[in-house]
């Protein structure tokens, strides 16, 4: 992708969940959309994505850990961010303050930043029950995280028509539009 300075820059945080194979498709969407993309994975969800084709796609190097006190810093800086999928473990940690991954860092910093930031949360039925998941999707919303619905991404069978762009076109895997739109919507 050839870089153009008037764009904006996007942190794609990808956590350890299936839609995480298949974040290529987002990236595409986003740059269609106008953004300059960062992907960061979290070190789970590291091993789950392609970094060669992604860092080709996105004309930036993938980061999924932290650097050297005096290294120079690889990534510059991010007008908003986007975390999909957020997992349960990430959503969990992050509002507990944790910063124990390079993701949890910058998505900590984030927030004393007042950067815009957009999750689209995605934890199964068993573990969205867990009492702590919505308190804690709360607490991220009262901070000023625009939250998704909890697997808004999720293609359904009702819905896979939608996701199709053209009889030329494969279905996307996920449904990302709801993601785009937000993240558009949240500056
Ligand atoms: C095949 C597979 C699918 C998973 N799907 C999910 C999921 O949909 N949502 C979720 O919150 N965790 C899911 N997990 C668990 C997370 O990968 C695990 O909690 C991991 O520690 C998350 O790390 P991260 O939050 O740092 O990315 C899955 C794990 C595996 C192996």
């Amino acid at each position: 992708m050839s870089e153009d300075q008037s764009r904006s820059l996007l942190y794609l945080v990808v956590c350890a969940a299936p839609p995480a194979r298949h974040i290529d498709e987002l990236v595409e969407l986003l740059h269609q959309a106008g953004w300059h993309i960062c992907v960061i994975p979290t070190p789970h969800a590291a091993s789950w994505i392609d970094h060669q084709v992604l860092a080709q796609q996105t004309g930036h190097p993938i980061r999924h850990d932290h650097r050297l006190p005096g290294d120079p810093d690889s990534l510059p800086r991010a007008d908003a961010i986007a975390v999909v999928p957020a997992t349960f473990n990430t959503i969990n940690k992050w509002a507990a303050g944790i910063s124990d991954t390079f993701a949890l860092g910058i998505l900590n910093e984030a927030i004393g930043l007042k950067l815009p930031i957009t999750i689209a949360p995605y934890a199964k039925p068993s573990l969205a029950a867990h009492p702590e998941f919505d308190k804690n999707l709360e607490k991220l919303a009262k901070w000023g995280v625009k939250v998704l619905p909890n697997e808004v991404i999720r293609v359904r069978a009702e819905a896979q028509d939608t996701e199709m762009e053209g009889d030329d076109k494969p279905a996307l895997h996920f449904s990302w539009r709801p993601v785009v739109e937000a993240v558009a919507r949240n500056l």
